[in-house]
């Protein structure tokens, strides 16, 4: 198999340039003018962006979360994420009571390889930290698991992680070239809160917010950055929407520690006045959207290098499953969708000038490659795999559900209008997606083995 993409401006992180790419076997083999096209398909990408595929760090597929399963499965979500740009997708394995690290990951694989319509990975989420998983840590590595998620917060769904447990992870994680994330809340404040907005007959989903407002948020992620400091081992903080937690990242990666920050298109977007709306209860998530302030300051930290990868945490619940909070804010289901919007919400931001299109890449592609190990994604490079993007920066396009490609029956981005789309996404040099359709198929996407933390991703 072999293409020509020729005639396109091709966007990587740090260089943008107008050259022809040359794909042959699921590989960029060239990048530059007047490349061998002998026996070669020949695709124009004339007034085209050409782009690395994003790299979403940060999904819930088929989820057993808040007594419900998400709605989307590996099929549907790595479908939505083919059609939006994205050609690798880093889904939480989530380990039950007693089980090992690779017990977990293959039992997810199980059920995603049949089903991935892109290449994918699993971060494994701890809720059991026993001496057998500290000591995997090590073989984890070797067979391509490194990173964990510890949940601050979640005790109820048996998800929540003692503060000891994190510190025992991450002085492990030091260990053994592994990288932690936490999901950064405090749990006692928010259930403190919950029982008295409860009391008083107060349950709408402005109450989710109310009960989770920015001090819950920045405190516990200065906590995790204290630990951090504390053990020298690198931390991830995923899903960051608050201006003060914003700060303390900042001060720490200033203070020369290794502090990555994630945050994701909805909290760039929307703030806790969704809260208020009609339909509030579908935009509840934790840790929720919150005030303009907030938002502010993470725009900011794009702007200043502080926040190191855009990811969705992409965790979709239908109507019907948002419905059963409808008279109580803490039965709704967290989690809303955005897999499908990652990219062109970002590419579209970039378009309109609020970032350059190479920051964009490198949040959404280069940084999540290097700091998760997938040396062969992230950049239009020979060597690389030819996960590629056409994208068209003169399109006007308004996202509808009708035009999404998830499972789930209503999508929080209605309405929303972006400059400039999407064209054609390969993955591994197969079109998965052209014009507004899905083309791709299911048992298509690969399981990443992946290295450690790329050397760029340490400095
Ligand atoms: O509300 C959310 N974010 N649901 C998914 C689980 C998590 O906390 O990331
Ligand atoms: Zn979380
Ligand atoms: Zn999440
Ligand atoms: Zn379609």
């Amino acid at each position: 198999m072999k293409m020509l993409i020729q005639n396109g401006l091709i966007v990587n992180s740090d260089s943008t340039i107008r050259a022809d790419v040359l794909v042959e076997n699921g590989k960029i083999t060239a990048v530059g003018s007047g490349l061998d096209a002998a026996g070669a398909e020949i695709v124009d990408a004339s007034g085209k962006y050409v782009l690395p595929g994003a790299i979403d760090s940060h999904t819930h597929l088929e989820m057993p979360f808040n007594g419900t399963v998400s709605a989307d499965s590996y099929f549907a979500g790595t479908r939505a994420a083919a059609c939006g740009g994205v050609t690798t997708v880093f889904d939480f394995a989530i380990q039950r009571k007693g089980m090992g690290i690779r017990e977990i990951a293959q039992e997810r694989d199980a059920l995603c390889r049949p089903q991935a319509c892109v290449d994918y990975a699993f971060h494994v989420a701890l809720t059991d930290l026993t001496d057998d998983v500290l000591t995997e840590f090590q073989d984890a590595v070797e067979y391509g698991l490194m990173s964990y998620k510890l949940f601050m917060v979640y005790k109820k769904d048996g998800l929540m992680m003692s503060d000891a447990d994190i510190y025992k992870a991450l002085l492990r994680s030091r260990e053994t070239g592994a990288l932690i994330s936490v999901h950064a809340e405090n749990p006692d404040i928010i259930d403190l809160n919950i029982e008295n907005f409860l009391k008083n007959g107060q349950t709408s989903a402005w109450y989710h917010y109310l009960s989770r407002p920015e001090f819950v948020e920045a405190e516990a992620d200065k906590r995790a950055i204290h630990w951090a400091k504390s053990t020298g081992a690198p931390l991830y903080i995923v899903h960051l929407a608050n201006a003060d937690g914003m700060k303390a990242v900042e001060e720490a990666v200033t203070e020369g520690y290794t502090i990555y920050a994630e945050t994701c298109p909805q909290y760039l977007h929307f703030t806790c006045d969704v809260y208020k709306r009609e339909d509030g209860r579908n935009f509840v998530c934790s840790p929720p959207m919150k005030g303009q302030a907030s938002q502010d300051a993470l725009w900011e930290g794009i702007k200043k290098g502080f926040i190191t990868t855009v990811a969705t945490d992409h965790c979709p619940f239908t109507t019907k499953q948002k419905d059963w909070g409808k008279d109580d804010f803490t039965k709704i289901p967290n989690g809303c969708m955005g897999i499908e919007n990652l990219y062109p919400y970002m590419l579209s931001e970039a378009n309109k000038g609020r970032l350059t299109f190479n920051r964009a890449v490198q949040l959404c592609s280069k940084n999540p490659a290097d700091i998760f190990g997938c040396t062969e994604k992230g950049a239009v490079l020979p060597g690389k795999d030819a996960d590629i993007v056409l994208y068209d920066p003169a399109i006007d396009f308004t996202i509808t559900n009708e035009n999404m490609h998830s499972d789930c029956d209503y999508t929080i981005w209605e309405g929303v209008r972006l400059k400039g789309y999407v064209t054609r996404t390969y993955s591994r040099g197969r079109l998965v997606f052209q014009d507004g359709t899905f083309c791709g198929e299911a048992g298509w996407g690969k399981f990443l083995k992946r290295a450690g933390r790329s050397a760029e991703s340490k400095a």
